[in-house]
């Protein structure tokens, strides 16, 4: 049986090499570095991204900062640089193993004169220690002589030809060399710090070149065939997110110099990324190619999860490439906090407390559109401030500029975010957090969902107009029932949520009370719009997405495949936003949130009508594992299984060519939910937890865990 914890590749492909970098992406969830190639190629997109360092960038306001590499190391064979564009590659493979993080890669090189060694380069950023990497190089060389190994540290990173680092200083320690620089907007400060040890083979030569911005080590060993020579590259960073400026650099070098070397680094690793997967592993049994690819996914999440930071998000690329520049969007609460929430509670507990942290920049938006409450961004990145760019050039017209209106107007993030924390704090049971936090995440978000009520006198209702959905091919759009049924689900909580503190914590009731100026005339108000949110539903239980959806026009998706691009850039965009054809399935979204509260006829409704008209290849990369999940609830299996394959290989396959962007978080996070909440058929209510297996066909065993109130739970399906 073939291992089910690798991921591997056995050829060097230039014209892919973006897809493969964001592949082998490892991390620690502190950083995490592109699977670029440490000797470097042209055109590469290497890319090491920290959590949280952000700087201001045209366009998208601002942006990760791609910080100083610490990946340079190239081997010299000879005189001659090691490079799989030149001389001949004699085998390939490199491999990425999910159990531990270590990206492993070994080749057998001829150089253009003529001598041969296996190279191996294994890398990995300590789960142990995160502020510490690592590469190890083996060459065992068929020739006499000698291999140079040279190292560096590069502070002329930067994000596709956008620099955003100064050089501050750069220096020598024993044997430690150490830079550092600053970011121009933003003022964080980095220090890197490195050496190079050789743990066997005869040393010849050592030297140390201070070139600016690029200190670099070389160390030369006696080549002797058939004998492997094994150097070590340590690396430690440091921001000023971590420690002060007066102690960053010591903080990297000393971090570099206390390293116990690479035997125990990488068991140390090895126990962190153990104690990871006893929780978060899924397996599966009877299907290889699923039970890989979720755990590539996994290990993707787990890579980019904040464990020690309460002030970052992750983003929808996760700290994995350039897309969406590190911002972080609705796919956090909806796709990414369940699996957290169940299978890592600290980690979603962080990632809630980043949300609660920029409620002041959340109240300022509201205000700032003349609302009350919290109106969080679309695009949220260091400070909470809306930072979607109002304006991108066309896709298919560079020259051309459109306007992108989800940050005016996409406000479902709001009632999205107290979803999540009320999901949280049920499944938990932390009341503290709750008490301390999560309320005034859903009575802020309340406030705002009332203010922004629009009395419809004629209709007798209440009214959000003028918004976006989820399924973003139809925009400026009136009643979109996921945000009006959310907003009065947003209300709801919000009211229960303040019932339950003045029963269990009457002092921090009175003070929300006071700060939120909930008086007895605004709940009354609350009451009201909640009441008499327009939300119309047909007899047969079908909902209508938005005003006036039904007499958009329809089109038979079936008739225009085989495809290979979105609807939207078939028809363009106006021209999809005239038809109902969806990106991803708002509706059904919905009623997967709040199942209990709608009957398996009504979800039957909605799925046949809105299957059919959802554009799920070449749409939103969020669609296909909600479809799964809606697809088992209604009892189709086979069309679930359709689905879950759509996005389980979202970023392995590259379905949508636009994975060199970085992962498809949302995508790989949801697959968890798919295969639990689908497959597995999970469900816990305040009573308890129960799951309804739907399994594939072919599927013989699907085992998880899950925490359930600070107990962990095993769940063990078999056929
Ligand atoms: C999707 C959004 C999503 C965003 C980031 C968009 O294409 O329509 O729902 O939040 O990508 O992943």
């Amino acid at each position: 049986m073939s291992n089910l914890w690798l991921i591997s590749e056995d050829s060097f492909d230039p014209s892919h090499q973006h897809h493969q970098e964001t592949i082998f992406t490892i991390g620690n969830g502190y950083l995490s570095t592109r699977g670029a190639h440490e000797e470097g190629y042209p055109e590469e997109h290497r890319a090491t991204f920290i959590h949280g360092v952000f700087d201001a960038a045209p366009i998208s306001v601002t942006e990760l900062a791609n910080v100083p590499d610490w990946l340079p190391l190239t081997v010299h064979l000879n005189g001659e640089r090691f490079s799989l564009t030149s001389g001949a590659v004699e085998s390939f493979q490199r491999t990425l193993d999910l159990r531990t993080g270590v990206l492993t890669r070994t080749v057998r090189w001829r150089s253009p004169q003529g001598d041969t060694a296996t190279i191996v380069l294994e890398r990995f950023a300590s789960l142990a220690d995160p502020h510490t990497l690592f590469i190890r190089c083996r060459v065992t060389p068929e020739f006499a002589g000698a291999v140079e190994f040279r190292a560096a540290l590069n502070g002329n990173s930067d994000n596709e030809g956008l620099a955003h680092w100064r050089w501050l200083g750069q220096g020598r320690r024993a044997d430690v060399l150490y830079l550092h620089n600053r970011t121009r907007q933003s003022k964080i400060e980095i220090a890197t710090a490195m050496k190079l040890a050789a743990a066997q083979g005869e040393e010849l030569a050592r030297e140390v070149w201070d070139a600016e911005n690029t200190p670099t080590l070389s160390l030369t060993m006696r080549a002797v065939p058939g004998q492997e020579l094994i150097v070590d590259k340590f690396v430690a960073a440091f921001t000023t997110r971590d420690v002060a400026s007066d102690r960053l650099t010591d903080a990297a070098v000393d971090r570099v110099d206390h390293v116990a070397g690479w035997p125990h680094a990488l068991s140390d690793n090895a126990a962190a990324w153990d104690r990871e997967w006893q929780r978060t592993d899924v397996i599966i049994e009877g299907d290889d190619e699923a039970q890989i690819a979720l755990r590539f996914n996994l290990f993707q999440m787990l890579v980019a999860a904040p464990r020690d930071d309460g002030r970052v998000n992750i983003g929808a690329k996760t700290l994995s490439g350039f897309g969406y520049r590190g911002h972080a969007f609705w796919d956090t609460e909806i796709f990414m906090l369940p699996l957290f929430t169940y299978t890592a509670p600290h980690i979603a507990r962080n990632l809630l407390n980043y949300r609660r942290h920029l409620l002041p920049a959340a109240r300022e938006k509201a205000k700032a559109n003349g609302f009350e409450g919290a109106l969080f961004p679309w695009e949220s990145a260091d400070t909470g401030e809306e930072v979607t760019p109002t304006w991108v050039p066309h896709f298919a017209d560079r020259t051309k500029l459109v306007r992108i209106w989800t940050g005016d107007i996409e406000i479902h993030i709001s009632a999205d975010i107290a979803f999540a924390a009320h999901q949280y704090w049920q499944l938990t049971g932390d009341d503290p957090w709750f008490i301390e936090s999560g309320a005034e995440l859903i009575l802020d978000t309340a406030r705002f969902w009332a203010s922004r009520a629009e009395w419809n006198a004629a209709r007798n209702c209440y009214e959000y107009t003028d918004v976006i959905g989820p399924d973003e091919y139809h925009d400026h759009v009136n009643n979109n029932f996921f945000t009006n049924r959310m907003a009065q689900w947003n209300i709801q909580a919000a009211l229960d949520a303040l019932d339950w503190l003045k029963a269990n914590a009457p002092a921090s009731a009175a003070d929300l009370i006071a700060r939120l100026d909930l008086t007895e005339a605004r709940l009354a108000h609350w009451r009201e719009v909640l009441e008499k949110i327009y939300l119309p539903v047909h007899p047969s239980g079908l909902i209508e997405q938005f005003e006036g959806y039904f007499q958009r026009k329809e089109v038979d998706l079936a008739a225009l495949e085989p495809r290979t691009q979105s609807i939207q850039v078939i028809f363009g965009i106006e021209g999809t936003n005239e038809t109902q054809v969806l990106k991803q399935p708002d509706v059904l979204m919905l009623l997967y949130l709040l199942r209990d509260h709608y009957a398996d006829d009504a979800v039957r409704v909605n799925y046949d009508y809105y299957n059919i008209r959802t554009d799920h290849t070449y749409g939103s990369s969020l669609g296909p594992s909600i479809q799964t999940i809606m697809a088992c609830n209604v009892g189709k299996p086979d069309e679930a299984y359709e689905h879950f394959i759509r996005a389980v290989r979202a970023d392995l396959h590259d379905v949508r060519g636009n994975a060199g962007d970085g992962i498809h978080a949302a995508s790989a996070a949801g697959t968890w939910q798919a295969v639990v909440f689908g497959f597995g058929g999970l469900r816990v209510t305040p009573q308890g937890w129960s799951t309804r297996p739907r399994l594939p066909k072919h599927w013989k065993r699907l085992a998880f865990k899950f925490y359930h109130r600070g107990k962990l739970q095993k769940v063990d399906l078999r056929v």
